[in-house]
């Protein structure tokens, strides 16, 4: 088999400890199943936007189209760079330029115990936000006139169109298709927001009129938010867009137990993807062993279904699942393991299993 070839940028933060707990499983994993995986570093982030004023060098995202089979990111952002600006470039430059059009990130509670909810537990909290990854606010399009006096003006677009919406929301059928779900929520401001989102009203009925064995349902998004900690147990796929998909897997991080528990695949159905935890850089933790690195294992593990190694993706969730029950988790989970002893352990389960 030719190897996989995996373009690996830890970034910036505890990205960079949790990115090498995530390869140290992918490494063990790789040999236990006979999976040639040959993981690249790219030392892309604050350290080297600083020292060279570049954040992503030309030519960089058609290398990885052409030469990887797919990508992973650690964290981005760091205090020194308080606009941003490389964690754009690299990040979101990342979902635009190689137009990863699908966020997919599973909520799902890996045991009881971790549920913030009470009286709720796996069987509760187990769905998949497909959250649109190219368009809507996050675009970057807009101004500030008169900046800095008291007549200033600041706008920024809402990026909707037709082909943006019609993709995202048609991946969130054909996924349920798939995988046997049998309802899917759309969920949007349509009631305010009476031009973008009247597209994904149209476009959501359209659609769903081609699967009628799903169940087409429709949530706005302050109520969705509600319900997803009132009964979460009513969800199986969500579709949103951009910004409202960023917000609501920041509650169902939580529904699983904390921001450092949730994995994501930014999805591009047609070419390369990119995967990555939902946490951030968490500047104040770099380097102190101490960040969960489950998420990010748990990012390695989508990557691995999605290259098609589905044996051992699920050889990394049992790891996973199995080091929660036995107790050895990492702080964020009131364990007392280091990011690396937790690594350790997955790796050591693997083995194991
Ligand atoms: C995420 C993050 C990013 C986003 C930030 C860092 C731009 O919050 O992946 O959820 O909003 O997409
Ligand atoms: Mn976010």
């Amino acid at each position: 088999m030719e190897a996989k070839k995996i373009a690996v940028i830890p970034g910036d933060g505890i990205g960079v400890d949790v990115t090498s707990e995530a390869m140290k499983v992918l490494d063990v994993v790789g040999e236990v199943c006979g999976i040639p995986l040959e993981m690249e570093e790219f030392d892309f982030g604050a350290e080297r936007y600083l020292a060279t004023g570049v954040s992503m060098p030309e030519g960089t995202f058609e290398r990885f189209k052409n030469d990887y089979d797919a990508i992973y990111i650690g964290a981005l952002g760091d205090p020194r760079v308080p606009d941003m600006r490389h964690a754009r470039d690299i990040l979101l430059g990342t979902r635009f330029e190689l137009d990863l059009y699908v966020n997919h990130r599973p909520i799902k509670l890996l045991h009881d115990r971790l549920c913030p909810l009470k009286d709720r537990g796996c069987d509760d909290v187990d769905f998949v936000v497909f959250r649109e990854n190219t368009e809507g606010l996050y675009v970057g399009m807009g101004g500030i006139f008169k900046r800095g006096t008291s007549d200033e003006i600041a706008i920024q677009e809402d990026v909707n169109t037709r082909k943006g919406v019609e993709r995202i929301i048609e991946h969130a059928f054909q996924f349920a298709t798939r995988h046997g779900y049998t309802k899917v929520t759309m969920s949007d401001k349509s009631n305010a927001l009476r031009f973008g989102h009247d597209l994904w009203q149209r476009v959501f009925t359209e659609l769903s009129a081609r699967y009628p064995h799903v169940e087409a349902n429709h949530l706005y998004i302050d109520a969705l938010s509600l319900q997803m900690i009132k009964n979460p147990a009513q969800f199986q796929v969500i579709v949103t867009c951009n910004m409202f998909g960023d917000i609501i897997t920041d509650i169902g991080a939580v529904l699983q137990g904390g921001l450092g528990m949730a994995a994501s695949g930014n999805i591009n159905p047609e070419g390369i993807s990119m995967f990555e935890p939902v946490h951030g850089s968490a500047p104040k933790y770099a380097g102190k062993n101490t960040a969960n690195p489950f998420g990010a294992i748990l990012s390695a593990q989508m990557m691995l279904d999605h290259l098609g190694f589905a044996e051992a993706a699920a050889l990394i969730e049992r790891g996973v699942v199995d080091c929660i029950l036995t107790g050895q988790t990492p702080v964020e989970l009131k364990g007392t393991l280091g990011t690396r002893e937790v690594g350790d352990a997955v790796c050591g389960r693997i083995r194991a299993l």
